[in-house]
């Protein structure tokens, strides 16, 4: 419970001054740099792409997860390896050889992730779960920050937190989406090692304490 991991999303911060933005959360007490990678099909969306994440990787001295809401991830696998993602999440509903994608994500030297919209079942998760290092639970439809956090997802992250246990694996559980101070503790509890925080992090006037305090209030 105490080390409950804190992941600022880069997709809340100012663009126009990335670099201070990245030092900023270097500097401060969060664990991971969450990024937020959309193409505008799988989500009605687009973020940014390529030449942007390898100016954050460059900056970057924490790890790097990054959050892919994209068709066809397996394309693109070995371009996130290369531009410095050492986590690399695939949507399960992007993926119909969901295996295969996992297996490709760890031989190109990744951690491989996977993320469920607010309406998947974790169920669909049974048969790999040991194969998962990280589950991101959707706990907004994914495409924007800034949302309401949909109340349904504590439920969800109790179901895989039994899951996990019952199946002997040591998958992490990250919470994306409408995070704040409100429900940080309560999704702890529940057994979220990580959560992501955009716009709660970022709208704050004052982020690094933001990230300070959310620890806190988890440890
Ligand atoms: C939503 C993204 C999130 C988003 C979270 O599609 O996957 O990572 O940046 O932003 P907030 O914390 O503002 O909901
Ligand atoms: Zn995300």
């Amino acid at each position: 419970m105490s080390h409950t991991l804190i992941a600022p999303s880069i997709l809340a911060a100012d663009f126009a001054n990335l670099q201070r933005d990245i030092e900023m959360i270097n500097a401060s007490e969060a664990d991971w740099f969450h990024i937020d990678i959309m193409d505008g099909v799988f989500v009605p969306n687009i973020s940014f792409g390529m030449p942007v994440l390898k100016a954050i990787s460059k900056h970057a001295t924490k790890t790097v997860d990054v959050h892919l809401m994209i068709v066809d991830p397996d394309r693109y696998i070995q371009t996130f390896a290369d531009l410095g993602a050492n986590i690399l999440t695939v949507h399960i509903e992007a993926c119909t050889h969901l295996h295969r994608t996992l297996q490709a994500i760890k031989a190109a030297g990744m951690k491989a992730g996977v993320a469920l919209n607010p309406h998947t079942s974790i169920a669909l998760l049974e048969d790999t779960i040991k194969d998962i290092d990280l589950v991101c639970l959707m706990s907004v439809n994914p495409g924007f920050g800034g949302q309401k956090f949909i109340d349904n997802t504590y439920d969800k992250v109790r179901a895989l937190k039994k899951l996990i246990n019952e199946k002997g694996a040591s998958t992490q559980i990250e919470i994306d989406g409408g995070v704040t101070n409100k429900n940080a503790k309560q999704l702890a509890d529940a057994g979220a090692d990580v959560l992501v925080a955009g716009s709660y992090v970022f709208g704050a006037e004052n982020p690094t304490q933001t990230v300070a305090d959310l620890k806190k209030l988890l440890s």
